[in-house]
Protein backbone atom coordinates (compact mmCIF):
# COMPACT_ATOMS: atom_id res chain seq x y z
CA UNK A 1 0.00 0.00 0.00
CA UNK A 2 1.05 3.11 -1.13
CA UNK A 3 -0.13 4.73 2.42
CA UNK A 4 2.10 2.63 4.19
CA UNK A 5 5.54 4.44 2.22
CA UNK A 6 4.09 8.37 2.24
CA UNK A 7 1.30 8.72 5.09
CA UNK A 8 3.49 7.84 7.92
CA UNK A 9 4.83 10.09 10.58
CA UNK A 10 8.30 9.97 8.77
CA UNK A 11 6.60 10.21 5.52
CA UNK A 12 8.64 6.98 4.59
CA UNK A 13 12.08 8.39 5.84
CA UNK A 14 12.75 5.06 7.55
CA UNK A 15 11.71 2.89 4.52
CA UNK A 16 14.93 4.12 2.41
CA UNK A 17 16.93 1.40 0.76
CA UNK A 18 14.02 -0.81 0.95
CA UNK A 19 12.73 -3.19 -2.13
CA UNK A 20 9.21 -1.56 -2.60
CA UNK A 21 6.74 -2.48 -5.23
CA UNK A 22 3.95 -0.42 -5.67
CA UNK A 23 0.80 -0.60 -7.91
CA UNK A 24 -2.25 1.84 -8.40
CA UNK A 25 -3.46 4.15 -11.16
CA UNK A 26 -1.52 7.83 -12.77
CA UNK A 27 -1.90 10.72 -11.45
CA UNK A 28 0.34 11.99 -13.69
CA UNK A 29 3.42 11.25 -16.28
CA UNK A 30 6.18 12.73 -17.88
CA UNK A 31 8.94 12.59 -19.97
CA UNK A 32 12.19 14.05 -18.76
CA UNK A 33 15.88 13.76 -19.76
CA UNK A 34 15.08 13.22 -23.61
CA UNK A 35 12.82 10.26 -22.62
CA UNK A 36 15.91 8.77 -20.61
CA UNK A 37 14.11 8.89 -17.46
CA UNK A 38 9.75 8.87 -16.36
CA UNK A 39 8.29 10.50 -13.41
CA UNK A 40 5.29 8.83 -12.64
CA UNK A 41 2.52 9.76 -9.56
CA UNK A 42 0.96 7.24 -8.86
CA UNK A 43 -2.14 6.45 -6.48
CA UNK A 44 -3.83 3.40 -5.18
CA UNK A 45 -6.38 4.53 -3.34
CA UNK A 46 -5.47 3.79 0.18
CA UNK A 47 -4.59 7.75 0.82
CA UNK A 48 -4.97 10.84 -0.14
CA UNK A 49 -1.32 11.35 -1.31
CA UNK A 50 0.23 9.82 -4.19
CA UNK A 51 4.01 8.48 -4.51
CA UNK A 52 6.50 9.64 -6.65
CA UNK A 53 8.11 6.70 -9.07
CA UNK A 54 11.16 7.58 -11.24
CA UNK A 55 11.63 5.36 -13.94
CA UNK A 56 15.14 4.85 -15.68
CA UNK A 57 14.55 3.98 -19.42
CA UNK A 58 16.85 0.75 -18.56
CA UNK A 59 14.72 -0.88 -16.19
CA UNK A 60 13.10 -4.12 -17.28
CA UNK A 61 9.78 -2.93 -19.14
CA UNK A 62 10.64 0.35 -19.57
CA UNK A 63 10.25 -0.04 -23.36
CA UNK A 64 6.23 -0.80 -22.98
CA UNK A 65 5.20 2.48 -21.29
CA UNK A 66 5.98 4.19 -24.93
CA UNK A 67 2.93 6.45 -25.43
CA UNK A 68 0.56 4.57 -23.14
CA UNK A 69 1.54 5.85 -19.68
CA UNK A 70 -1.15 8.62 -19.42
CA UNK A 71 -3.37 9.91 -16.12
CA UNK A 72 -5.39 6.95 -15.60
CA UNK A 73 -3.19 4.22 -16.84
CA UNK A 74 -2.75 1.39 -14.09
CA UNK A 75 1.05 -0.59 -13.10
CA UNK A 76 2.89 -1.91 -10.92
CA UNK A 77 6.89 -0.59 -10.35
CA UNK A 78 8.99 -2.67 -8.16
CA UNK A 79 12.39 -0.66 -7.07
CA UNK A 80 13.93 0.81 -4.44
CA UNK A 81 12.93 3.46 -1.59
CA UNK A 82 15.54 6.33 -2.12
CA UNK A 83 15.42 9.90 -0.60
CA UNK A 84 13.48 12.25 -2.88
CA UNK A 85 16.32 15.35 -4.12
CA UNK A 86 12.62 17.45 -4.71
CA UNK A 87 11.52 19.27 -2.04
CA UNK A 88 7.36 18.23 -2.58
CA UNK A 89 7.78 14.34 -0.87
CA UNK A 90 10.25 13.14 1.22
CA UNK A 91 10.94 9.74 -0.65
CA UNK A 92 10.28 7.98 -3.74
CA UNK A 93 10.72 4.99 -5.59
CA UNK A 94 13.72 4.59 -8.09
CA UNK A 95 13.38 1.90 -10.61
CA UNK A 96 16.80 1.53 -12.08
CA UNK A 97 18.96 -1.43 -12.22
CA UNK A 98 19.15 -5.09 -10.72
CA UNK A 99 15.63 -6.52 -9.91
CA UNK A 100 13.45 -3.21 -10.63
CA UNK A 101 10.73 -3.70 -13.03
CA UNK A 102 7.40 -2.28 -14.60
CA UNK A 103 4.62 -3.42 -15.49
CA UNK A 104 1.85 -1.59 -17.40
CA UNK A 105 -1.55 -3.56 -16.81
CA UNK A 106 -3.49 -1.05 -18.61
CA UNK A 107 -3.10 1.39 -21.14
CA UNK A 108 -5.11 4.56 -21.49
CA UNK A 109 -5.65 7.12 -24.45
CA UNK A 110 -5.02 10.40 -22.77
CA UNK A 111 -7.41 12.03 -25.14
CA UNK A 112 -10.27 9.99 -24.19
CA UNK A 113 -9.54 10.08 -20.23
CA UNK A 114 -12.34 11.92 -18.70
CA UNK A 115 -10.39 12.89 -15.74
CA UNK A 116 -7.52 14.87 -16.25
CA UNK A 117 -5.35 15.91 -14.11
CA UNK A 118 -6.90 19.45 -13.21
CA UNK A 119 -9.64 19.77 -10.66
CA UNK A 120 -13.45 18.99 -12.10
CA UNK A 121 -16.73 20.22 -10.77
CA UNK A 122 -18.62 18.11 -8.27
CA UNK A 123 -21.43 18.29 -11.25
CA UNK A 124 -19.09 16.75 -13.75
CA UNK A 125 -17.73 13.93 -11.66
CA UNK A 126 -21.31 12.87 -10.58
CA UNK A 127 -22.27 12.41 -14.40
CA UNK A 128 -18.78 9.12 -13.82
CA UNK A 129 -20.26 8.16 -11.10
CA UNK A 130 -18.44 4.88 -12.66
CA UNK A 131 -14.67 6.79 -12.49
CA UNK A 132 -15.28 9.28 -10.12
CA UNK A 133 -13.54 7.43 -7.09
CA UNK A 134 -10.42 7.80 -8.85
CA UNK A 135 -10.98 11.73 -7.89
CA UNK A 136 -8.79 13.15 -4.97
CA UNK A 137 -12.56 14.46 -3.32
CA UNK A 138 -14.28 10.78 -4.13
CA UNK A 139 -11.42 9.05 -3.02
CA UNK A 140 -11.19 10.79 0.49
CA UNK A 141 -14.80 10.65 0.86
CA UNK A 142 -15.08 7.14 0.74
CA UNK A 143 -12.27 6.16 3.44
CA UNK A 144 -14.25 8.57 5.73
CA UNK A 145 -17.14 7.06 4.63
CA UNK A 146 -15.59 3.38 5.27
CA UNK A 147 -14.29 4.75 8.30
CA UNK A 148 -17.61 5.82 10.13
CA UNK A 149 -19.07 2.04 9.16
CA UNK A 150 -16.74 1.03 11.13
CA UNK A 151 -16.61 3.42 14.04
CA UNK A 152 -20.01 2.52 14.18
CA UNK A 153 -20.03 -0.96 14.94
CA UNK A 154 -17.43 -0.24 17.23
CA UNK A 155 -19.17 2.64 19.55
CA UNK A 156 -22.39 0.07 19.52
CA UNK A 157 -20.70 -3.14 20.03
CA UNK A 158 -18.23 -1.86 23.25
CA UNK A 159 -21.55 -0.39 24.60
CA UNK A 160 -23.26 -3.73 24.68
CA UNK A 161 -25.40 -3.17 21.51
CA UNK A 162 -26.63 -5.96 19.33
CA UNK A 163 -26.58 -5.62 15.96
CA UNK A 164 -29.78 -6.14 14.45
CA UNK A 165 -30.94 -6.69 10.13
CA UNK A 166 -34.15 -5.41 9.63
CA UNK A 167 -36.12 -6.50 6.54
CA UNK A 168 -35.73 -4.01 3.44
CA UNK A 169 -39.38 -5.13 1.73
CA UNK A 170 -42.41 -4.42 4.53
CA UNK A 171 -45.78 -3.38 4.55
CA UNK A 172 -45.49 -0.61 7.80
CA UNK A 173 -45.26 2.77 7.22
CA UNK A 174 -42.85 3.85 10.02
CA UNK A 175 -43.38 7.49 9.47
CA UNK A 176 -46.89 7.59 8.44
CA UNK A 177 -45.67 9.96 5.62
CA UNK A 178 -46.93 7.67 2.64
CA UNK A 179 -43.40 8.50 0.95
CA UNK A 180 -42.78 4.75 0.46
CA UNK A 181 -41.71 3.29 -3.15
CA UNK A 182 -44.14 0.13 -3.88
CA UNK A 183 -42.38 -3.61 -4.52
CA UNK A 184 -44.85 -5.24 -7.26
CA UNK A 185 -44.26 -7.77 -9.97
CA UNK A 186 -47.22 -7.74 -11.18
CA UNK A 187 -46.59 -4.57 -13.51
CA UNK A 188 -43.44 -5.77 -15.12
CA UNK A 189 -45.17 -9.25 -15.70
CA UNK A 190 -48.06 -7.84 -16.90
CA UNK A 191 -46.70 -5.53 -19.29
CA UNK A 192 -43.74 -8.91 -20.90
CA UNK A 193 -46.75 -10.75 -21.30
CA UNK A 194 -48.99 -8.38 -22.64
CA UNK A 195 -51.61 -9.00 -20.31
CA UNK A 196 -54.21 -6.44 -18.37
CA UNK A 197 -53.31 -6.29 -14.80
CA UNK A 198 -55.51 -8.22 -11.99
CA UNK A 199 -58.46 -5.92 -10.56
CA UNK A 200 -61.06 -6.49 -8.54
CA UNK A 201 -63.81 -3.75 -7.99
CA UNK A 202 -62.00 -1.40 -10.57
CA UNK A 203 -58.56 -1.60 -8.58
CA UNK A 204 -55.74 -3.98 -8.65
CA UNK A 205 -56.12 -6.82 -7.06
CA UNK A 206 -53.04 -7.14 -4.16
CA UNK A 207 -54.01 -11.08 -3.52
CA UNK A 208 -52.47 -11.82 -7.09
CA UNK A 209 -49.28 -9.71 -6.52
CA UNK A 210 -45.80 -11.80 -4.93
CA UNK A 211 -46.34 -10.44 -1.31
CA UNK A 212 -50.82 -10.91 -1.81
CA UNK A 213 -50.96 -7.24 -0.08
CA UNK A 214 -49.20 -3.85 -0.62
CA UNK A 215 -45.39 -4.04 0.22
CA UNK A 216 -42.51 -1.42 0.00
CA UNK A 217 -39.24 -0.60 0.76
CA UNK A 218 -38.37 0.49 4.25
CA UNK A 219 -38.15 3.95 5.19
CA UNK A 220 -37.15 3.26 8.69
CA UNK A 221 -35.73 -0.18 10.41
CA UNK A 222 -37.31 1.24 13.57
CA UNK A 223 -40.57 -0.53 13.89
CA UNK A 224 -39.07 -4.11 13.40
CA UNK A 225 -35.39 -3.18 15.77
CA UNK A 226 -38.13 -2.29 18.68
CA UNK A 227 -39.59 -5.58 18.32
CA UNK A 228 -35.85 -7.13 19.27
CA UNK A 229 -35.28 -4.07 21.79
CA UNK A 230 -38.03 -5.29 23.87
CA UNK A 231 -36.43 -8.58 24.21
CA UNK A 232 -32.76 -7.88 23.62
CA UNK A 233 -32.57 -4.37 25.41
CA UNK A 234 -29.57 -2.77 23.49
CA UNK A 235 -30.03 -2.94 19.77
CA UNK A 236 -29.17 -0.97 16.70
CA UNK A 237 -29.85 -1.55 12.94
CA UNK A 238 -27.84 -0.19 10.00
CA UNK A 239 -29.15 -0.33 6.36
CA UNK A 240 -30.21 1.24 3.46
CA UNK A 241 -33.69 3.30 3.92
CA UNK A 242 -35.89 3.98 0.89
CA UNK A 243 -37.88 7.38 0.53
CA UNK A 244 -40.16 9.13 -2.34
CA UNK A 245 -40.10 12.21 -1.23
CA UNK A 246 -39.57 14.08 -5.00
CA UNK A 247 -36.88 16.83 -2.98
CA UNK A 248 -34.48 18.37 -5.12
CA UNK A 249 -32.37 19.52 -2.28
CA UNK A 250 -28.37 19.08 -1.06
CA UNK A 251 -29.61 17.44 1.75
CA UNK A 252 -32.25 14.78 0.73
CA UNK A 253 -31.57 11.45 -0.88
CA UNK A 254 -34.19 8.84 -2.74
CA UNK A 255 -31.89 6.40 -1.08
CA UNK A 256 -29.63 6.32 2.09
CA UNK A 257 -28.66 4.61 4.96
CA UNK A 258 -29.47 4.87 8.55
CA UNK A 259 -28.55 3.83 11.86
CA UNK A 260 -31.12 2.84 14.22
CA UNK A 261 -30.47 2.23 17.85
CA UNK A 262 -33.00 1.46 20.51
CA UNK A 263 -32.49 1.09 24.26
CA UNK A 264 -35.11 -0.37 26.61
CA UNK A 265 -35.66 0.92 30.20
CA UNK A 266 -34.74 4.22 28.67
CA UNK A 267 -36.42 7.78 28.32
CA UNK A 268 -35.53 10.82 26.27
CA UNK A 269 -32.68 11.89 28.05
CA UNK A 270 -31.06 8.64 27.72
CA UNK A 271 -31.90 8.75 24.11
CA UNK A 272 -29.73 12.34 24.10
CA UNK A 273 -27.04 10.98 25.68
CA UNK A 274 -26.55 8.15 23.68
CA UNK A 275 -26.66 10.46 20.71
CA UNK A 276 -24.13 12.75 21.90
CA UNK A 277 -22.04 10.15 22.61
CA UNK A 278 -21.85 8.28 19.25
CA UNK A 279 -22.04 11.96 17.26
CA UNK A 280 -18.37 12.22 19.14
CA UNK A 281 -17.15 8.86 19.01
CA UNK A 282 -17.41 8.84 15.54
CA UNK A 283 -16.12 12.39 14.67
CA UNK A 284 -12.96 11.93 16.68
CA UNK A 285 -12.88 8.17 15.31
CA UNK A 286 -12.06 9.70 11.99
CA UNK A 287 -9.64 12.88 13.50
CA UNK A 288 -7.59 9.67 14.55
CA UNK A 289 -7.87 7.37 11.66
CA UNK A 290 -8.28 9.42 8.65
CA UNK A 291 -6.04 12.52 8.61
CA UNK A 292 -4.76 13.11 5.80
CA UNK A 293 -8.78 13.01 4.18
CA UNK A 294 -9.59 15.54 6.64
CA UNK A 295 -6.38 17.59 5.40
CA UNK A 296 -7.87 17.60 1.69
CA UNK A 297 -10.65 18.59 2.90
CA UNK A 298 -9.94 21.33 4.99
CA UNK A 299 -7.85 22.21 2.31
CA UNK A 300 -10.41 22.17 -1.23
CA UNK A 301 -13.60 22.14 0.90
CA UNK A 302 -14.00 23.84 3.93
CA UNK A 303 -11.22 26.15 5.46
CA UNK A 304 -11.89 25.59 9.35
CA UNK A 305 -12.93 22.10 9.26
CA UNK A 306 -10.61 20.59 11.77
CA UNK A 307 -11.03 23.34 14.29
CA UNK A 308 -14.94 22.80 14.03
CA UNK A 309 -14.41 19.25 14.70
CA UNK A 310 -12.17 19.50 17.63
CA UNK A 311 -14.71 22.02 19.00
CA UNK A 312 -17.66 19.43 18.21
CA UNK A 313 -15.91 17.22 20.63
CA UNK A 314 -14.70 19.95 23.18
CA UNK A 315 -18.16 20.97 24.79
CA UNK A 316 -21.75 19.27 25.47
CA UNK A 317 -23.67 19.88 23.36
CA UNK A 318 -26.91 22.34 23.81
CA UNK A 319 -30.37 21.11 24.67
CA UNK A 320 -33.41 23.00 24.53
CA UNK A 321 -36.44 22.27 24.62
CA UNK A 322 -39.30 22.92 21.61
CA UNK A 323 -41.01 25.79 23.33
CA UNK A 324 -37.75 27.28 24.52
CA UNK A 325 -36.50 26.77 20.71
CA UNK A 326 -39.55 28.88 19.60
CA UNK A 327 -38.91 31.81 22.14
CA UNK A 328 -35.88 32.19 20.97
CA UNK A 329 -36.45 32.23 17.09
CA UNK A 330 -39.41 34.63 17.53
CA UNK A 331 -37.13 36.95 19.41
CA UNK A 332 -34.11 36.62 17.05
CA UNK A 333 -36.81 36.85 13.87
CA UNK A 334 -36.22 40.70 13.55
CA UNK A 335 -33.11 40.27 12.44
CA UNK A 336 -32.59 36.66 11.39
CA UNK A 337 -35.53 37.73 8.76
CA UNK A 338 -36.67 34.27 8.16
CA UNK A 339 -38.70 32.76 5.10
CA UNK A 340 -41.26 31.41 6.88
CA UNK A 341 -42.78 33.08 10.15
CA UNK A 342 -42.11 31.38 13.37
CA UNK A 343 -44.56 30.03 15.83
CA UNK A 344 -45.39 27.66 18.39
CA UNK A 345 -47.04 24.01 16.35
CA UNK A 346 -45.02 24.42 13.64
CA UNK A 347 -42.70 22.29 11.84
CA UNK A 348 -39.16 23.41 11.98
CA UNK A 349 -37.57 24.41 8.52
CA UNK A 350 -34.03 23.97 7.89
CA UNK A 351 -33.54 27.96 7.97
CA UNK A 352 -34.71 27.65 11.42
CA UNK A 353 -32.90 24.54 12.47
CA UNK A 354 -29.43 26.22 11.45
CA UNK A 355 -30.13 29.41 12.83
CA UNK A 356 -29.77 27.29 16.27
CA UNK A 357 -27.00 25.73 15.98
CA UNK A 358 -25.15 28.02 13.80
CA UNK A 359 -26.00 31.67 14.93
CA UNK A 360 -27.52 30.83 18.32
CA UNK A 361 -25.67 27.91 20.36
CA UNK A 362 -22.75 27.77 17.55
CA UNK A 363 -22.67 23.88 17.91
CA UNK A 364 -24.89 21.06 17.72
CA UNK A 365 -27.96 21.37 19.20
CA UNK A 366 -30.80 18.71 20.41
CA UNK A 367 -33.97 20.30 20.50
CA UNK A 368 -36.64 17.62 22.21
CA UNK A 369 -40.43 17.62 23.67
CA UNK A 370 -41.95 18.73 19.77
CA UNK A 371 -46.16 19.33 19.58
CA UNK A 372 -47.63 15.83 18.70
CA UNK A 373 -49.20 16.66 15.72
CA UNK A 374 -46.00 17.51 13.65
CA UNK A 375 -44.76 14.33 14.73
CA UNK A 376 -45.13 10.61 14.31
CA UNK A 377 -47.94 8.03 16.32
CA UNK A 378 -45.26 5.77 18.19
CA UNK A 379 -43.90 8.72 19.58
CA UNK A 380 -44.57 9.19 23.40
CA UNK A 381 -47.40 11.72 24.58
CA UNK A 382 -45.96 13.84 27.04
CA UNK A 383 -47.71 15.16 30.81
CA UNK A 384 -49.30 18.44 28.93
CA UNK A 385 -50.84 15.92 26.48
CA UNK A 386 -49.54 18.82 24.06
CA UNK A 387 -46.16 17.74 23.50
CA UNK A 388 -44.12 14.12 22.39
CA UNK A 389 -40.68 13.29 23.84
CA UNK A 390 -39.08 13.54 20.13
CA UNK A 391 -35.91 14.41 19.80
CA UNK A 392 -34.08 15.84 16.53
CA UNK A 393 -29.71 17.13 16.55
CA UNK A 394 -29.09 19.70 14.58
CA UNK A 395 -25.79 20.46 13.54
CA UNK A 396 -24.19 23.72 11.94
CA UNK A 397 -24.38 23.84 8.03
CA UNK A 398 -26.29 20.68 7.74
CA UNK A 399 -29.51 20.75 9.91
CA UNK A 400 -31.34 17.49 11.44
CA UNK A 401 -29.39 14.81 11.86
CA UNK A 402 -30.74 12.46 14.35
CA UNK A 403 -34.68 12.30 14.41
CA UNK A 404 -35.68 9.84 17.75
CA UNK A 405 -38.21 9.94 20.09
CA UNK A 406 -38.84 7.83 23.54
CA UNK A 407 -41.64 5.50 22.24
CA UNK A 408 -45.21 5.11 23.63
CA UNK A 409 -45.33 2.27 25.52
CA UNK A 410 -49.08 2.68 27.28
CA UNK A 411 -51.15 0.37 24.77
CA UNK A 412 -54.11 2.82 25.25
CA UNK A 413 -52.66 5.74 24.43
CA UNK A 414 -51.17 4.19 21.70
CA UNK A 415 -54.51 3.41 20.33
CA UNK A 416 -55.57 6.91 20.64
CA UNK A 417 -52.74 8.13 18.67
CA UNK A 418 -53.37 5.77 15.99
CA UNK A 419 -56.65 6.26 15.20
CA UNK A 420 -56.03 10.16 15.58
CA UNK A 421 -54.19 9.64 12.98
CA UNK A 422 -56.20 7.86 10.65
CA UNK A 423 -54.16 4.80 10.57
CA UNK A 424 -55.81 1.70 11.13
CA UNK A 425 -54.81 -0.05 14.49
CA UNK A 426 -54.59 -3.62 12.56
CA UNK A 427 -52.03 -3.12 10.39
CA UNK A 428 -49.83 -2.88 13.70
CA UNK A 429 -50.94 -5.58 15.62
CA UNK A 430 -47.61 -6.62 16.11
CA UNK A 431 -46.70 -3.38 17.18
CA UNK A 432 -49.09 -3.26 19.47
CA UNK A 433 -48.49 -6.69 21.26
CA UNK A 434 -45.31 -5.31 22.56
CA UNK A 435 -47.42 -3.30 24.96
CA UNK A 436 -49.55 -6.08 26.13
CA UNK A 437 -46.82 -8.51 26.90
CA UNK A 438 -44.11 -6.72 29.23
CA UNK A 439 -44.21 -3.52 27.65
CA UNK A 440 -41.28 -1.25 28.98
CA UNK A 441 -40.36 1.91 28.41
CA UNK A 442 -37.67 2.23 25.23
CA UNK A 443 -35.91 4.96 23.39
CA UNK A 444 -34.34 5.58 20.06
CA UNK A 445 -32.95 7.12 17.06
CA UNK A 446 -32.16 7.03 13.73
CA UNK A 447 -28.78 9.23 12.29
CA UNK A 448 -28.49 10.19 8.68
CA UNK A 449 -25.56 8.07 7.59
CA UNK A 450 -24.97 10.75 5.01
CA UNK A 451 -25.64 13.93 6.94
CA UNK A 452 -22.62 12.73 9.29
CA UNK A 453 -20.27 12.43 6.53
CA UNK A 454 -21.38 15.99 5.36
CA UNK A 455 -20.70 16.72 8.87
CA UNK A 456 -17.40 15.60 9.18
CA UNK A 457 -15.90 16.27 5.80
CA UNK A 458 -17.89 20.04 4.64
CA UNK A 459 -19.05 18.15 1.60
CA UNK A 460 -21.81 20.50 1.10
CA UNK A 461 -24.06 17.98 -1.50
CA UNK A 462 -25.18 14.79 -0.29
CA UNK A 463 -25.40 13.29 -3.43
CA UNK A 464 -21.06 13.14 -3.30
CA UNK A 465 -20.85 11.48 -0.11
CA UNK A 466 -22.68 8.46 -1.23
CA UNK A 467 -20.98 6.09 -4.05
CA UNK A 468 -24.12 6.23 -6.71
CA UNK A 469 -26.70 8.57 -5.71
CA UNK A 470 -30.52 8.39 -6.18
CA UNK A 471 -32.59 11.34 -6.58
CA UNK A 472 -35.26 11.91 -8.91
CA UNK A 473 -34.46 10.85 -12.52
CA UNK A 474 -31.14 9.39 -11.24
CA UNK A 475 -31.25 5.22 -11.17
CA UNK A 476 -28.30 5.25 -13.56
CA UNK A 477 -24.67 2.85 -12.58
O1 LIG B 1 -36.24 11.85 11.31
P1 LIG B 1 -36.42 10.56 10.56
O2 LIG B 1 -37.47 10.50 9.52
O3 LIG B 1 -36.64 9.48 11.71
C1 LIG B 1 -36.96 8.16 11.54
O4 LIG B 1 -37.01 7.61 10.47
C2 LIG B 1 -37.11 7.40 12.81
N1 LIG B 1 -37.94 6.22 12.53
C3 LIG B 1 -35.76 7.04 13.33
C4 LIG B 1 -35.80 6.31 14.66
O5 LIG B 1 -36.26 6.86 15.64
N2 LIG B 1 -35.34 5.09 14.70
O6 LIG B 1 -35.03 10.15 9.90
C5 LIG B 1 -33.87 10.00 10.67
C6 LIG B 1 -32.69 10.69 10.02
C7 LIG B 1 -32.85 12.20 9.85
O7 LIG B 1 -32.51 12.87 11.03
C8 LIG B 1 -31.89 12.47 8.71
O8 LIG B 1 -30.56 12.59 9.20
C9 LIG B 1 -31.98 11.23 7.88
O9 LIG B 1 -32.49 10.21 8.69
N3 LIG B 1 -32.85 11.41 6.71
C10 LIG B 1 -32.41 11.50 5.44
N4 LIG B 1 -31.16 11.50 4.93
C11 LIG B 1 -31.03 11.63 3.59
N5 LIG B 1 -32.08 11.74 2.73
C12 LIG B 1 -33.35 11.73 3.20
N6 LIG B 1 -34.38 11.81 2.34
C13 LIG B 1 -33.56 11.62 4.62
N7 LIG B 1 -34.65 11.57 5.40
C14 LIG B 1 -34.20 11.44 6.68
MG1 LIG C 1 -36.91 13.79 11.30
Amino acid sequence: EIKRIVATEDKGASLVGQKVSVCGWVKTAREADKGKIMFVQLNDGSTPLDIQVVIDSAAKGFDSLKGKVGTGASMKCTGEVVASPGGKQAVEVLVKGEGSEVILFGGVDAKEYPLSKKGHSHEFLRSIAHLRPRSNLIGCVARVRSALAHATHEFFRSNGFLYVHTPLITAADCEGAGEMFQVTTMMAEAEKQGKQLPMVNGKFDYTKDFFQKPAFLTVSGQLSVENYCCSLSKVYTFGPTFRAENSHTSRHLAEFWMIEPELAFADIHDDMNVAEDYLKYCVSFVMQNNRQDLEFFEDKIEKGLIKRLENLLAEPFARVTYTEAIDILIKESPKAKFQVPVEWGMDLGSEHERHLAEKVFKKPTAVYNYPKDIKAFYMRLNEDNKTVAAMDVLAPAIGEVIGGSQREERLDVLDRRITEMDLNPQDYWWYRDLRRYGSVPHAGFGLGFERLIMLTTGVENIRDVIPYPRYPGHAEF
